[in-house]
């Protein structure tokens, strides 16, 4: 069941926690990922202006770094007060309120219009949605015919240019290969032939997998 109440209570972390995540999104080991994937994606999709969604969105980092370096009008959207409240601060710190709005709500039931966002993305989330059938019939209620949403978690293609990023993404990739990341990972991850399962479930015809740990692209 994904009531509503239960969803949000579990996802409440204490505002120490969430300000944990926020610090290691912008500093931490991964931090170098967001700008890289965000380029992937628009150059990838050509999709420059109009509304993109970013489920799951946390401190709102990949949403962030999508405004940047387009037009595009974006919601970062996420179950967790405390997370979205750092999303907040991060996107007043990046000047871009008139361009990153935050909204609360859950994946399974998203308070959205259908068909009104041209690019949804999220990272490092579709694992913990409680309802991953119903979560991703609304991503494809709310997709816009011919849009696309490339959801999933990990690497972009490119490898950071800068320094100190190579070195983050060096050391990141060294730590996942440790055995308390690959017994967390093991547990939170689900083969394709289930994502193709659940996609299937949500009426969801038009995919592909992509590789740089685990990426599903949708078309509508
Ligand atoms: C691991 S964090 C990833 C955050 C961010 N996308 C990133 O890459 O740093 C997972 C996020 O999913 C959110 N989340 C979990 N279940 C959700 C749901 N059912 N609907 C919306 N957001 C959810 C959590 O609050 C959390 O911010």
């Amino acid at each position: 069941m994904a009531g509503s109440e239960l969803d949000v209570k579990r996802w409440e972390m204490t505002p120490e926690k969430a300000r944990q995540m926020a610090h290691a999104a912008r500093y931490g080991l991964y931090s170098y990922i967001p700008p890289l994937l965000a380029e992937q994606i628009v150059n990838d999709y050509h999709i420059t202006w109009g509304k993109c969604l970013d489920v799951g969105a946390g401190s709102g980092r990949l949403g962030i770094e999508i405004a940047r370096i387009s037009q595009l009008e974006v919601t970062a959207f996420d179950i967790s007060f405390s997370m979205l409240k750092l999303a907040q601060e991060e996107i007043n710190l990046n000047r871009l309120k008139d361009q990153v709005v935050i909204v609360q709500g859950r994946a399974e039931a998203m308070p959205f219009a259908a068909g009104c966002f041209d690019l949804i993305v999220s990272k490092g989330s579709i694992w913990f949605f409680a309802d991953k059938v119903r979560a991703f019939r609304e991503i494809y209620r709310v997709l816009k015919p011919g849009g696309i949403a490339y959801v999933g978690c990990g690497d972009a293609r490119r490898w950071p240019s800068n320094p100190s990023d190579f070195i983050r993404m060096v050391r990141f990739r060294i730590k996942m290969q440790e055995r308390k990341f690959q017994k967390e990972w093991q547990r939170l991850r689900l083969p394709p032939q289930e994502w193709e399962i659940i996609l299937k479930r949500a009426g969801v015809n038009d995919y592909r997998f992509h590789a740089g740990y685990f990426w599903i692209e949708i078309r509508k």
